[in-house]
């Protein structure tokens, strides 16, 4: 059997950059009023986790300089990573479920302020999640989880040919289920629980029969509210509720959430809780903070949630008061890759995942400003609906043309760039002083992506190619090999 043919990756656009007279006059230079802030400028650099809190969740100085470091770019806004809003241990990803997170946040909000002379609005990122556990070992997953049912010695005795299976009691049906390999287990279990043997137990919105789960509709709205007003302790300038992706709040959203109690089943159940949590948000920060939401233009996945769906939910959220909706793609755990075991399955490996942070192999058509589309369907609707609600793009931005035709165009209001802005955090300020020349360019193949997935601080590959030999002051991680911020920009 051949492997299939991995397409071949597609060239960076050319880039023409501006001089700075022809910046000043770019609406991605214009100020964008955001509810109770304004944005200096339409450029964004969107939430991206680096894996550098503690492991209780806390800030550390490699916190700092990481968004200290995006902060020198000034972009109009930088939004912190996903950050938890439970006091649940979730390993080095910043949390904000207690006060006891505030003063180290407040630190975090300095450091942006000093580095972007005030010029750069700091949001963070608002997440819940639900459990996701490693793939087991089968040998450890039939002696702890498996429930045998009724039917199931049967379907063993049909497969082994062996009669007397039929007859086996719990414990051997245990042991002669697991040594009859992969293709019995497909055959005997059900879907979910082979799912959960193959890939590792995942909580659903759906799993209703679970008290904590069928409680998610009392508990988040206060769990994001207490947390948004603990992002205005700290001083943030906005809360970005996370909506997107493959965690709770986007499967609230997503039209695999058939739940019958109220919160799911129709479009009206599925949008009941995020505008729950967005009433409950707005209650508590009334207008010390900027309230926006990320959502999925498009699930991506078999049975989910379209493009329509996301101009709906648009629509409610901005007369649910939302100030600023920024919009993503993909992302689901349903098509992800099976991992291996002892490992998680992790949502940015399948097609959807690849659409959320897409590379250039994709395909021809490449990353460049590919979900483009789905924010200007949605901004239309959101327009023709009356609102005036901006809307943030995002996906593959990397020259002043792509940025300024889009928003030129009015497919959107901001410019959310990624990954750009991790190869070369000052490649905003670059374009707006007129030296677009010196831009260190990425080259979207998903380094840094990489160390993501294996929870590993995330740094850019091109960080360490261009290293001024006696730049002595740019931290490095453990092994000393790789940068942990970019470089500086030597000519500033
Ligand atoms: C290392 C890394 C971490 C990310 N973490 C988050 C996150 O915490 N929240 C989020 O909404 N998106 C996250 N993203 C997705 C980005 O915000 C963005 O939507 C995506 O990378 C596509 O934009 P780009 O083509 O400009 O990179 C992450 C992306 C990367 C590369
Ligand atoms: S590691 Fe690669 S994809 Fe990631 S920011 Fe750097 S150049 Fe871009």
């Amino acid at each position: 059997m051949t492997a299939p043919k991995r397409p071949r990756p597609v060239p960076l656009p050319e880039a023409h950059w501006p001089d700075a007279a022809t910046a000043a006059a770019a609406r991605l230079f214009q100020p964008l009023s955001l509810g109770p802030r304004t944005a200096r400028t339409r450029t964004w650099v969107p939430a991206m986790v680096p894996w550098r809190a503690t492991d209780d969740g806390f800030v550390t100085p490699n916190n700092l300089d990481w968004y200290g470091r995006f902060a020198r770019g000034r972009p109009g806004v930088l939004v912190a990573e996903a950050t938890g809003i439970r006091d649940v241990k979730s390993g080095p990803l910043l949390r904000i479920g207690h006060d006891r997170f505030v003063p180290g946040l407040r630190d975090l909000v300095q450091r942006v302020k000093d580095e972007s002379d005030g010029e750069t609005l700091f949001f963070v990122q608002l997440i819940d999640f639900l459990v996701v556990r490693r793939r087991p070992e089968p040998a450890t997953w039939f002696a702890r989880w498996y429930r045998p049912q009724p039917g199931h010695a049967a379907a063993l005795a049909d497969i082994t040919g062996r009669a007397e299976d039929a007859a086996l009691d719990d414990d051997a049906l245990r042991t002669a289920l697991q040594e009859a390999g992969p293709e019995a287990w497909r055959a005997v279990l059900d879907e979910r629980a082979f799912e959960e043997l193959e890939r590792g137990y995942r909580e659903r919105v759906t799993d209703t029969h679970l008290p904590h789960i069928r409680d998610l509709p009392q508990v988040l709205p206060e769990l994001f509210a207490s947390a948004a007003r603990r992002a205005v302790e700290a001083g943030f300038d906005g809360v970005e509720l996370h909506y997107a992706h493959a965690y709770t709040m986007a499967s609230f959203l997503s039209r695999t959430n058939v739940r019958t109690d109220g919160y799911g089943g129709s479009p009206e159940g599925r949008l009941r809780l995020p505008l729950e949590v967005l009433a409950a948000v707005r209650a508590a920060v009334g207008d010390a903070a900027v309230v926006g939401a990320r959502i999925l233009g498009d699930e991506v996945i078999a049975g989910g949630s379209r493009i329509d769906d996301a101009c709906r939910y648009a629509i409610a959220l901005a007369e649910g008061g939302l100030d600023v909706l920024s919009l993503s793609k993909g992302g689901r755990f349903e098509d992800a890759k099976v991992p291996r075991i002892g490992e998680a399955v992790y949502p940015y490996t399948g097609p959807s995942g690849h659409e959320c942070m897409p590379t250039v192999r994709i395909d021809e058509r490449g990353p460049f400003a590919r979900n483009l589309p789905l924010a200007a369907a949605v901004r239309n609707a959101v327009h023709q609906a009356g609102h005036a609600m901006p809307i943030v793009a995002a996906g593959g931005f990397c020259t002043f043309d792509m940025m300024e035709d889009a928003l030129v165009a009015g497919h959107a209001d901001a410019i959310a760039s990624a990954r750009q802005s991790l190869a070369d955090p000052d490649w905003f300020e670059k374009i707006r002083q007129g030296r677009g020349d010196e831009i260190r360019r990425c080259v979207f193949t998903n380094y840094c992506e990489g160390l993501d997935q294996m929870h590993r601080e995330v740094t850019c590959k091109l960080w360490d190619k261009d290293i001024a030999p006696d730049d002595t002051t740019t931290p490095r991680a453990a092994d000393g090999r790789r940068r942990l911020v970019a470089p500086p920009w030597l000519a500033s």
